[in-house]
């Protein structure tokens, strides 16, 4: 898995605002713009990428107490496409099957968004591969709905350790995936990784 490069030069100043909170796919803004969701497990840092993303730091709630986002939030990024903050997995109990622990909501949201058009799927890049993700991604797979891995909290590694954490994880998704999803390694506190995330939002919007 590479990192994804480019020249691509993200826009200085990028309109973002809330949209608003839902328990379910009903309340969601209507499927008018395209749209790229971020999941990953409870504390991996969707919050805190989203800010760093968009460049405004308290937009979405960040916290150390795992499972502080539990509601589907919607972000409109220069009234062009949405981001969708979902609520973490993993604060359930990981020994339970994923069918158990994966909340129905999101769940339909996933399958039934009709403008989604690709999952961020997060991952500390700390951490060797968890089976909870491992089997989120698997569900993804199963569904046949696009996703991309972002590594987080890069800034926690040294440039060898990074590079280690995700030759690791190419190594355990090979065991089953025949290619490798596109990835990206970020750190909300650098800002690495922000121009390429952005570039393949950009590129992707383009199909909508
Ligand atoms: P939930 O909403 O509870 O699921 O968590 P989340 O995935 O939105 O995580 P959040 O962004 O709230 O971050 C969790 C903790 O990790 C906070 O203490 C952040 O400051 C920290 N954190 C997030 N991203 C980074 C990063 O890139 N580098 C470092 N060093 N810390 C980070
Ligand atoms: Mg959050």
């Amino acid at each position: 898995m590479e990192n994804r490069r480019g020249s691509f030069a993200p826009p200085l100043h990028m309109q973002a605002r809330f949209v608003c909170s839902s328990p379910g796919l009903k309340g969601c803004p209507q499927p008018t713009l395209p749209e790229h969701a971020f999941i990953g497990r409870s504390n991996v840092g969707k919050s805190s990428l989203i800010n760093m993303l968009t460049q405004r730091k308290g937009l979405a709630k960040t916290s150390a107490t795992p499972g502080k986002t539990r509601l589907i939030n919607h972000f409109v990024v220069d009234e062009n496409w949405f981001l969708a903050d979902l609520p973490g997995y993993g604060y359930a109990k990981v020994s339970k099957s994923m069918r158990e622990t994966w909340p129905a909501l999101i769940r339909n949201y996933l399958m039934q968004r009709k403008n989604l058009l690709n999952t961020f799927v997060l991952i500390d890049i700390r951490l060797e591969p968890q089976p909870i993700d491992l089997g989120f991604i698997r569900w993804l797979g199963t569904h046949q709905l696009p996703f991309a891995l972002v590594f987080t909290k890069s800034d926690k590694l040294s440039k060898g350790k990074v590079k280690e954490s995700i030759d690791r994880y190419s190594r355990t998704l090979l065991r089953e995936w025949e290619e490798l999803p596109p990835a990206f390694v970020s750190s909300a506190q650098t800002g690495a990784g922000r121009s390429e995330l952005l570039q393949f939002i950009v590129e992707a919007n383009k199909i909508f």
